[in-house]
């Protein structure tokens, strides 16, 4: 892997309907990240950027890495766009931390932001469809519900299970969200509420669904032997894994779970030298409620099926022996496309510090974070450890 790399700072604005453009949101994400680090930095200490957004709405389709260096205060810095739809933020914090690795970098910021309740319902649609398979899937009409629809039908007719575990993934990560001073949705809801809700595509209703938010998220990436110059508590990257699958969801031969996230995860894992039984909290991305039963099983933490009776029976509540989401995952907190994946790591670096205040979770030291393209066709998978 070569230089190993650590996280030094993080920063993260509200996730919610907000007045806010993009590049305000960035501004306070990136400012709060500076500020956040122990020792203090200087922007100038900064070797290169990569900016995470899929432009939603079209702000700034073309070169938005640019206003990255602008709002970080350090001219020309060398910044990059990272676009893998949903999946940006973990896709540019390999990019990253494969830079820290390389030797090319010492002090890396990785941001990610969208902006995306200021276009109409018709715009929304078509921005929200880009990152699926435009041929078969898009201007067939088939939406991300639709696909993650089909899905969660597909999983509950092959484990023969009805769709409590759905609704309780929603009531835990809403319950989750409670406890987050920047979740999009701070209110509990009860398992009655998710089963009477409007239905979004069956058997998916409002609750299963993660909604459309604005927000940014930023996180210093530093090298090993630097990082204490920042920071006596840095969280370490142990491993990262990245994979894709068939863009369009009907080439692939099974509809119950993603390749992509299993050939992350057991990337990760590799790089990482440890086995599953060493997390002790995971960061999913649950854009769906079915969405994040599928991940704890693509990630190795139950069997085919399994997911359901392991959410049930309260193991992933933060009370339990595997939490899931304890920032309200995306169902609650948010999920400003770009953002999303960063704002992972600012839980992680939160928690791993016993920084997470009313939701701080008990004796963790290592955690796992799984980001997901669209409906599967990229994914990537990091392993943190406290330092
Ligand atoms: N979960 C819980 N409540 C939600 C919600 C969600 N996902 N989405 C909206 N609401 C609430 C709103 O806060 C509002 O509440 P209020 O009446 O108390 O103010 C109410 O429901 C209506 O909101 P509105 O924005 O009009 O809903 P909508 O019908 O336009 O959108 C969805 C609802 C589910 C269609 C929309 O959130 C959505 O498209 N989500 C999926 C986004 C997506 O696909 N992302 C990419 C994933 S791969």
């Amino acid at each position: 892997m070569g230089h190993r790399a650590a996280i030094v700072g993080a920063g993260h604005t509200r996730f919610g309907v907000l007045t806010d453009g993009p590049r305000p949101l960035l501004r306070a994400a990136v400012g709060n990240a500076l500020a956040s680090v122990d020792h203090g930095v200087d922007p100038h200490a900064l070797d290169e950027a990569f900016l995470a957004t899929l432009g939603f709405g079209g702000w700034q389709i073309g070169n938005a890495s640019a206003i990255l260096a602008e709002e970080a205060g350090r001219p020309g810095l060398p910044t990059t766009r990272v676009e893998n739809a949903c999946a940006s933020g973990g896709s540019a914090l390999r990019a990253a931390v494969r830079a820290v690795a390389a030797g090319a970098a010492e002090l890396v910021l990785v941001a990610g932001v969208e902006k995306m309740t200021d276009v109409s319902n018709a715009r929304r649609r078509y921005w929200l469809g880009v990152s699926g398979d435009t041929e078969w899937e898009r201007l067939a009409g088939l939406t991300f519900a639709g696909v993650y629809g089909l899905l969660a039908s597909a999983y509950l007719k092959v484990h023969r299970l009805g769709p409590e575990a759905l609704a309780e993934v929603a009531v835990k990560n809403h319950a989750n969200g409670a406890q987050n001073p920047n979740a999009h949705f701070q209110k509990q809801i009860r398992s009655e509420d998710v089963v009477r809700a409007p239905r979004v595509a069956d058997p998916l209703g409002l609750y299963d669904c993660c909604p459309v938010s604005d927000g940014a998220a930023a996180v210093l990436v530093a090298r090993e032997d630097v990082a204490r110059r920042y920071t006596d508590t840095p969280v370490y990257v142990e491993g990262l894994g990245a994979s894709s699958d068939f863009l369009a969801v009907q080439e692939r031969p099974r509809l119950t779970g993603f390749d992509a996230t299993r050939a992350a995860a057991d990337a990760a894992f590799r790089e990482a030298g440890c086995d599953r039984s060493a997390v002790s909290f995971l960061e999913v991305h649950d854009c769906f409620t079915i969405a994040e039963l599928l991940a704890i099983e693509d990630l190795g933490f139950a069997g085919p099926g399994e997911a359901a009776a392991l959410t049930l029976s309260g193991a992933t509540r933060p009370t339990g022996r595997l939490p899931v989401n304890p920032d309200g995952g995306l169902k609650a907190k948010g999920h400003p496309i770009g953002a999303t994946g960063i704002s992972q790591v600012y839980e992680v670096f939160l928690q791993l510090r016993g920084q997470a205040g009313a939701r701080q979770l008990p004796e963790v030291d290592r955690a796992l974070t799984h980001n997901v393209g669209g409906a599967g066709a990229t994914a990537t998978v990091s392993i943190f450890r406290a330092g």
